[in-house]
């Protein structure tokens, strides 16, 4: 295999919000959402090339960047996009706050999937702007929106709906009949939406495939705002490039009302790697989830070996949702810690009973893990 996933990565040292939190203790950190992974060659050879030039003066988003998208999405998602529908962000968080901000006034209430990525719902707690959590259901192995009870969410004056496609935590990949369902929802209730996709680009499982929202129609397009990036497939997030794509000329001009202003501009080695990830990057994304499958694998096997814990099948990302309530413990991720294993607590989704496992790591190291997390649960048994 030309990509090496097994190879050990040393990342004390280099500003890593993951590793540096537990550092000098003997803990793995398998929380924050980033992979121990180096970036595909192409994009490392890409920024070596760019740091050579030595000249990093103001840089802007070309014509050719938005082209790459564009050609991007319609050879993995068969989405046509003008690449005038899209704005360049430096992250998909500031996409949230925006979206949250510019797309709805202070009166009107936003729709979040619970539990969801935490900024979905901050970006509307400090909008601030009211919101309805809308809990999510476990269906055949695989946590989805309650589709039969939507409508009771709403109210009169709720403006804007959030979705989390692949859903993080949880992992769940909505099919074209439960994304046309939310759509329809969505237009009875004249709901804009905002769809976050970042990790479209991780869909495990070969038989399935991501479908932006905007894609399955253009009156569903025209009320869509959809945040994407290259950060989380190529584990680049430190440098960070994001975009919104709105068809909808009024949403877009929403999107761009911060743009260089409170939001920055992505820094110019975003621009390098996320060009260089979009024209060459496609073999080691396909190396990388045949690992991650495995992964993915490897830790459902051992969970299913520890009874008192549970865990839906990861349909995409490399983050497994892990359900403790049979534990019956006060605090599931401090029990974890104390056997030198830190996850991403529950409480961070709204959801204290569960703890977030990040395989996005070696083999090796996912091994020493899930051995923890078995010694952590033999500690509470005796
Ligand atoms: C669903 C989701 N959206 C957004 C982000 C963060 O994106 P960015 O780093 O581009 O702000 C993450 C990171 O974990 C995520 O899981």
């Amino acid at each position: 295999m030309p990509f090496n996933f097994d190879a050990p990565v040393n990342r004390s040292n280099s500003d890593s919000i993951r590793w540096d939190r537990y550092a000098g203790g003997d803990v793995l950190p398998l929380w924050v959402a980033d992979m121990d992974f180096q970036s595909p060659p192409c994009v490392i050879n890409a920024l070596a090339e760019r740091v050579q030039h030595g000249v990093f003066g103001y840089t802007h988003a070309t014509d050719s960047l938005r082209s790459e998208i564009a050609r991007y999405l319609e050879v993995h998602y068969g989405w046509e996009v003008d690449p005038d529908w899209i704005v360049i962000l430096p992250s998909v968080v500031s996409g949230l706050y925006t979206a949250v901000r510019r797309l709805t006034t202070q009166l009107e209430y936003v729709l979040v999937p619970q539990p969801v990525y935490h900024h979905l719902r901050l970006a509307c707690s400090e909008g601030p702007r009211p919101y309805t959590e809308i809990p999510l259901e476990l269906e055949n192995d695989r946590w989805v929106l309650p589709w039969q009870t939507l409508d009771s969410f709403c109210q009169a004056n709720t403006k804007l709906a959030l979705l989390c496609n692949p859903q993080n935590p949880g992992g769940t990949i909505y099919t074209k009949t439960e994304l046309l369902q939310f759509a329809n929802f969505c237009e009875a209730h004249d709901l804009l939406i905002c769809s976050d996709e970042i990790h479209a680009g991780l869909v495990l499982d070969n038989d399935a495939r991501h479908i932006p929202i905007a894609s399955l129609d253009q009156r569903i397009s025209m009320r869509t705002v959809t945040l994407m990036s290259l950060n989380k497939v190529f584990n680049f997030p430190g440098i960070g490039l994001a975009w919104a794509i709105a068809e909808n000329p009024r949403l877009r001009s929403a999107m761009q009302t911060d743009l260089h202003r409170t939001i920055a501009d992505p820094g110019l080695m975003a621009y390098t790697a996320t060009i260089a990830a979009l024209q060459d990057g496609e073999p080691w994304r396909q190396a990388l989830l045949s690992y991650l499958r495995g992964n993915r694998d490897y830790v459902a096997e051992r969970i299913q070996a520890m009874p008192l814990l549970k865990a839906a099948r990861v349909e995409a990302s490399y983050l497994a949702w892990i359900d403790c309530n049979a534990l019956q413990c006060a605090d599931p991720h401090a029990l974890f810690l104390a056997s030198g294993l830190a996850l991403s607590p529950g409480a961070q989704f709204n959801a204290p009973q569960f703890v977030r496992l990040n395989f996005g790591t070696q083999r090796a190291l996912l091994e020493q893990a899930m051995d923890r997390m078995a010694l952590a649960l033999a500690s509470i048994k005796k």
